[in-house]
């Protein structure tokens, strides 16, 4: 693995490719998980989980429009002390490493739920500070530099492991959110979680989803992302992990010349299915042998190039 033109050390992680399954899609099970390694996938990320189970929102929970998804599922999980079954049996069966996707109501949650991830098997923590509309929990974390610190400080004072921190796009400086994340020891910037978005029907002339407002995924968001990684690679040091409407290689590629050193695909499982991964992965091996570079590192941050 060591060897491939794809392998890269992410903040500490070995991944064979740079595809990552994005949080929220098929990571509830070791078994969904399995089925996107299966199709390629470099890492996965699981759906949030946090302290203690919830249900989530009424339905519809997901809508479907022109450009992308809107989803609002009101974080459901059963809460980290059922989830730790899963994420050993998860860590039995998968050979690329797991990341545990963890929110909560305070700093001190957080921190709780990051050890009992880790203690269970997982190999990273990805701090989810950033549901567009799931105020009670945490969803200001993310936009309250202040309490961002707070918890990371604390997660970080918690596990030894890699803690990434995936930030929403909903803030006027998202540059800014990252510096300060980092200063507090974010690891790894996860940029960028859905952008906040609602659809109507014309024929109700009501909101749709049962939360009436929720997060856009999908390509619409693509551009929106790709600024994001852009400014921040321009402000921090730590590696980013690009996230937001990721379909096809070349997607995958601008988004590394962008400052990004692995790339989530959420949405995109549901339009391609699962073996998205490998044609994303082989396209960027195909484009490196192309353009004469030995290894995927080459490529990030490239467009900064003056
Ligand atoms: C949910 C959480 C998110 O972080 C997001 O971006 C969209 C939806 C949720 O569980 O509702």
């Amino acid at each position: 693995m060591g060897l491939s033109k794809l392998s890269v050390n992410l903040a500490g992680l070995k991944l064979a490719n740079p595809t990552m399954l994005a949080s929220g899609i098929l990571g509830y099970t070791a078994q969904t998980l399995q089925s996107v390694v299966d199709g390629g996938a470099g890492a996965v990320v699981t759906k949030s989980i946090g302290l203690k189970p919830r249900k989530g929102y009424a339905n519809p929970t997901v809508v479907q429009t022109d450009c992308g998804l809107i989803n609002a599922m009101g974080l459901p999980n059963p809460g980290i002390s059922t989830y730790v079954n899963e994420i050993r049996e998860a860590k039995s069966v998968l050979d690329v490493p797991l990341v545990v996707s963890i929110y909560g109501y305070s700093e001190g949650e957080y921190a709780m739920v990051a050890k009992k991830a880790v203690g269970a098997g997982a190999d990273a923590v990805e701090l989810n500070v950033s549901c567009p509309h799931v105020k009670e929990t945490g969803s200001e974390i993310g936009q309250d530099p202040e309490s961002l610190v707070k918890v990371i400080g604390k997660v970080k004072a918690s596990i030894a492991e890699p803690v990434f921190v995936k930030l929403s796009p909903n803030v006027t400086s998202i540059a800014d959110v990252a510096d300060a994340a980092v200063k507090a020891g974010a690891d790894a910037i996860t940029a960028i979680n859905t952008v906040r978005a609602i659809a109507i029907d014309s024929d109700t002339a009501l909101p749709i989803l049962g939360n009436r407002v929720g997060g856009l995924s999908g390509p619409a968001t693509k551009p929106i992302a790709m600024r994001c990684i852009y400014d921040i690679y321009a402000r921090v040091k730590v590696p980013i992990i690009g996230c937001g409407g990721v379909t096809n290689w070349r997607d995958a590629v601008e988004f590394m010349l962008a400052g990004a050193s692995a790339v989530q695909i959420g949405t995109a499982i549901a339009t391609e299915g699962p073996s998205v991964f490998r044609l994303v992965s082989t396209g960027i091996e195909e484009y490196l042998g192309r353009k004469g570079f030995r290894n995927v590192d080459e490529i990030v941050g490239l467009a900064h190039k003056t």
